[in-house]
């Protein structure tokens, strides 16, 4: 089997592997009869192997969980030790005591003590959870989100998720109890406008009164896009001042991705509730919403019962695999290496600009960067993305695209991932967008 990257070893396995999943899975899964998934066998740190042994370097993170690398030793010796001891528990009855330390832990890296949990397996959940409680807080159960806002799909997360596509199949369950406002422009243009915009319509009248705000604090699936400086703490001021509950969905942006722990750290503000997932677990499934009082309060038991529940609450790998995350946080001073991947990505970026003339945008923070692309000649740029990012797998490199468009290459890199490795990739992108772009 060859070392080098990319796919010199075929795809016969892989393809052998999607045709069985066509014959089982629901079409809307996978792209089963495209020729462009590959399967994945194995992950060390940015480094990934396919079923046929190709290997590759890893731009994803897939979906931003790898924060502190695939398989981190941290995460793996916690796994296995838990795994010899208890694997499951009964969250909300009789619960685990790695649940606990796990809990301890994330307490002392939130932005103030008296965050209350509650955990769960998806970002969706953790959203969910917030939406709840806001509602149960509030009495209110209409939302304000943002255009371009991606909360996940479950049934409460869809109703403030923005992004047409998701929500379009399902509109007949849709409530109308989120509204949206837009998105304000990074120049800070209009975020005095777009403030206005969240006061009205909280004051609005309507069938659902507003009780909350959530917000991504950099949108990740709508394009990596960032507020402007400040309109992150007078959107907590404004809501404050008309008594809403503010939720940071950090779900994309928290446990180190950009840099801070979280966003909302490095933008000095202290919600109501934060929403975790994703890289929470290193690619364990859990994930929480950890709650102020006015919030985690506002729901008791009922009885004996937990009201907001669910089997797997707390289960204990995702606790233990929680605590070998903060442990390769800490020991491999990853908050720090944020800045070298969104150093070396503007760096690239600008050459591929100067080559081709088709970066329109380099955005983000630390490990979550995008580049929006424009076709040659200044047309939209969601098929040249698709473009590259199809080439770039070839060569060795796993990449995405974000934004309703498809037109911004998304990187979330490991933040553990060597120099000359991201280097190397991002030199693969380069030219897959060079020859892509040269392409008549
Ligand atoms: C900001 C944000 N919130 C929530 C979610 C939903 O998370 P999950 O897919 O784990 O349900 C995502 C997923 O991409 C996300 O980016």
């Amino acid at each position: 089997m060859s070392r080098i990257l990319g796919q010199q070893a075929g795809r016969r396995h892989s393809r052998t592997v999607l045709r069985a999943l066509a014959a089982r899975e629901a079409p809307e899964v996978l792209d089963h009869a495209s020729d462009f998934p590959v399967v994945l066998c194995k992950a060390d740190g940015a480094r990934v192997r396919d079923a046929d042994g190709n290997r590759y370097i890893d731009l994803t993170s897939f979906f931003g969980v790898a924060t502190v690398g695939h398989r981190h030793p941290a995460v793996f010796d916690a796994l296995r030790v838990q795994s010899g001891r208890l694997l499951h528990a009964m969250g909300d009855v009789h619960p685990a005591d790695v649940k606990a330390r796990f809990l301890r832990e994330i307490g002392r890296r939130l932005p103030a003590d008296d965050y209350r949990a509650v955990l769960s397996l998806n970002g969706s959940d953790a959203v969910e959870t917030a939406l709840k409680f806001a509602a149960a807080a509030t009495g209110k159960a209409g939302v304000i989100a943002f255009e371009g806002s991606y909360h996940g799909l479950s049934a409460g997360a869809l109703e403030v998720t923005h992004l047409p596509a998701f929500r379009t199949p399902f509109a007949s369950m849709l409530s109308g109890r989120g509204r949206f406002a837009p998105w304000p422009a990074a120049d800070g243009a209009d975020a005095a406008a777009v403030l206005d915009a969240v006061r009205s319509a909280a004051r609005a009248d309507g069938p659902f009164p507003v009780g909350a705000v959530i917000i991504e604090p950099i949108q990740g699936r709508g394009g990596i896009r960032v507020p402007p400086p400040g309109f992150l703490s007078d959107l907590a001021t404004l809501c404050a001042a008309e008594g809403l509950i503010l939720v940071f969905d950090e779900v994309y942006t928290g446990v180190g991705r950009t840099g801070a722990f979280l966003r909302c750290q490095a933008e000095t503000v202290v919600p109501d509730a934060i929403c975790l997932g994703k890289s929470l677990g290193g690619g364990v499934p859990v994930s929480g919403c950890w709650m102020r009082p006015r919030l985690a309060d506002a729901v008791a038991r009922a009885g004996v019962e937990a009201v907001h529940t669910s089997t797997f609450l707390g289960h204990p790998l995702g606790c233990a695999a929680g605590l070998g995350v903060l442990k390769a946080l800490d020991h491999g001073h990853l908050l720090k290496k944020a800045a070298l991947v969104e150093a070396a990505v503007r760096t690239h970026a600008d050459r591929w600009r100067e080559a081709t003339g088709c970066v329109r945008d380099v955005r983000g923070a630390g490990g979550l960067m995008g580049v929006e692309l424009q076709a040659p000649g200044g047309g939209p740029g969601g098929e040249l993305a698709g473009r590259v990012v199809a080439r770039a797998l070839k060569t060795g490199v796993i990449l995405l695209t974000e934004g309703p468009a498809g037109d911004v290459l998304a990187f979330t890199p490991p933040l553990s991932i060597p120099p000359r490795d991201l280097d190397q990739a991002l030199a693969l992108v380069g030219r897959a967008l060079t020859e892509e772009t040269a392409i008549p």
